[in-house]
């Protein structure tokens, strides 16, 4: 069972820079994480939250909520968030970070990401795509870590 989480802003894909981030809503991107999870044989539930705190308390429950393994898109909070940071890391289950546009190529700022270091890898500019891939990971090494 995958955890798919979105940090702010996301609530208005579709709306918001349709140039950077495409014509599609997160809605668009829920439904389509779950049915690759139905395609892939894998439970996925997506939560998004615009609040700092509320991404916090799903990444520290996720563990005895019984998820596998975390996908986080988290937004601008990337680029500065130690608390996020410490979250990843305080827990132990895999976390992929995903980003819809490719940050390397934008502003200085979104460059730097505090949370990618503590997770297993970032993925970034292969827009929605990005979560699949991240989905596949994450499905393949819980396969081989169990076996
Ligand atoms: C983003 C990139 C971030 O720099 C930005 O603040 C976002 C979205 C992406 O998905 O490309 O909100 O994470």
């Amino acid at each position: 069972m995958l955890l798919i989480l979105n940090g702010p802003n996301l609530n208005r894909l579709g709306l918001r820079e349709p140039g950077v981030y495409g014509s599609q809503t997160l809605e668009d991107l829920e439904r389509q994480c779950e049915s690759w999870g139905a395609e892939l044989g894998e439970a996925v539930t997506c939560r998004q939250s615009n609040y700092e705190g509320q991404l916090l308390e799903w990444i520290q429950e996720a563990l005895e909520q019984g998820f596998g393994g975390i996908i986080i898109n988290p937004g601008a909070l990337t680029h500065y968030s130690y608390a996020l940071r410490d979250a990843i890391s305080g827990q132990p289950l895999p976390v992929v970070e995903v980003h819809i546009s490719n940050v390397d190529a934008r502003e200085e700022f979104r460059h730097k990401s505090v949370t990618a270091a503590v997770c297993k890898g970032k993925i970034s500019g292969l827009g929605f795509l990005g979560y699949r891939l991240g989905m596949e990971y994450l499905i393949e090494l819980n396969t081989t870590e169990l076996n």
